[in-house]
């Protein structure tokens, strides 16, 4: 896979209108999911991660277009750990970028804001998202069972984490 150059910059209130186009994709819905959301639910959605203190940070692709966001929330500071989580354009999935995507935030979380742990939930079902964080480093610590309703059937959700610790060693077995 050819290496992607993408760029992370803060998320401004005017991308709003492309998170609501990519949170509405079948695919999004599938995995992520929630029904369809309205531009006002998707604002307000984004409204309350300010609030929470989340950090949003919008991508950008080789020429600077926008293909998605990733974000760091739940942040945590006495405890050392915050959640992580990402939504890529539709057209910009499959070709490798959300590696790049999740290594950078990744970086910023242990290197910028100190953390120890950064951990997120997601489906069962969505083996390409289970792929992608198992390749960068995340370990599974749990699966709630049947958590989660798609499309008809219950799925389990998983908790994956990666450490600090785990994060050095692995970028220093890359150098
Ligand atoms: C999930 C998401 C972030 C993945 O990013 P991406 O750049 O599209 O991921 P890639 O296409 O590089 O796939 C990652 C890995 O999964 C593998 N993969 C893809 N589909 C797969 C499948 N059905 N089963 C198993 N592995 C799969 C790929 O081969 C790749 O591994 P490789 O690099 O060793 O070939 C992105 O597709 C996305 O935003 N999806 C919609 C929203 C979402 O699901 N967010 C995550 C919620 S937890």
């Amino acid at each position: 896979m050819v290496e992607k150059q993408i760029n992370l910059r803060s998320f401004e209130t005017e991308d709003i209108k492309e998170l609501h186009r990519w949170s509405n994709d079948p695919a999004s819905i599938l995995m992520v999911g929630r029904t369809p959301q309205t531009f006002e639910q998707v604002e307000k959605h984004v409204e309350k991660k300010r609030q929470n203190g989340d950090v949003l940070f919008a991508v950008e692709n080789e020429e600077n277009k926008l293909i998605g966001w990733v974000f760091l929330q739940n942040i945590e500071h006495e405890h050392g750990r915050a959640g992580i989580g990402i939504l890529l354009a539709p057209e910009a999935r499959g070709q490798g970028y959300g590696k790049y995507v999740m290594e950078k935030a990744i970086d910023i979380g242990f290197n910028q804001f100190r953390l120890n742990k950064i951990y997120l939930t997601t489906r069962g079902i969505n083996k390409q998202a289970i792929s992608l964080y198992e390749k960068i480093g995340f370990v599974v610590e749990g699966k709630l069972r049947k958590h989660a309703y798609v499309d008809g059937s219950y799925y389990d959700t998983y908790f994956m984490g990666i450490l600090r610790s785990e994060w050095e060693q692995r970028n220093n077995e890359i150098d």
